[in-house]
């Protein structure tokens, strides 16, 4: 009994932090540095989100590990496991997996290609690059307000 609080409290702690990280961060990237960097010339603007989105993502990927450990020891220390867990824990576990594929499909390909170009400081690909950069994140920040929703309200509902 002890160890079960334990673990769903440190869990429970760690798993919110993290999904405040991510899609608090979105949101300010999204919504605020976006706009605000519109009025910067194209080279600096680049350079900007260069060193940004580097830095951005790499908390990013803590905070899937995180999340996914914090997640899977509650699914299997607090709960019994998936079966019979609940429509929004599974809907959450599955919109978080979207979200998760999403954030490593911009890691590995445009990203990595926005970066190249940055590096030969070619600004028409990093334009293109970062457009799409900028839609999947919009989408990803959707997904996790989406999710954010459902886990937090969903006791009342489910
Ligand atoms: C992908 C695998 C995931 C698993 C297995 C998982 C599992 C869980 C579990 C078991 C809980 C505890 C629910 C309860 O005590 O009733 C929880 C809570 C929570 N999860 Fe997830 N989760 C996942 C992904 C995510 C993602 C991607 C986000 C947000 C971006 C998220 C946000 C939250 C929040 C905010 C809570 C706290 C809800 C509350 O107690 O009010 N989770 N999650």
């Amino acid at each position: 009994m002890q160890t079960t609080v334990a673990i769903a409290t440190i869990a429970l702690i760690v798993h919110s932090l993290s999904a405040v990280v991510w899609v608090g961060g979105m949101f300010f990237a999204h919504q605020i540095l976006r706009p605000a960097a519109l009025a910067l010339e194209p080279g600096p603007r680049f350079e900007l989100w260069d060193r940004v989105l580097s830095r951005f993502f790499s908390w990013v990927i803590a905070a899937i590990v995180l999340i996914l450990a914090s997640g899977f020891a509650m699914v299997y220390g607090v709960f019994a496991g998936f079966p019979g867990i609940g429509l929004p824990i599974d809907l959450m576990t599955g919109i978080g997996v979207v979200m998760m594929l999403i954030f490593f499909h911009v890691y590995f390909a445009p990203f990595r290609r926005f970066r190249r170009a940055v590096a030969r400081r070619d600004w028409a690909p990093a334009s293109r690059q970062l457009a799409q950069i900028r839609v999947l994140v919009g989408i990803n920040l959707l997904l996790g307000l989406l999710t954010i929703a459902i886990a937090t309200s969903g006791p009342y509902w489910a």
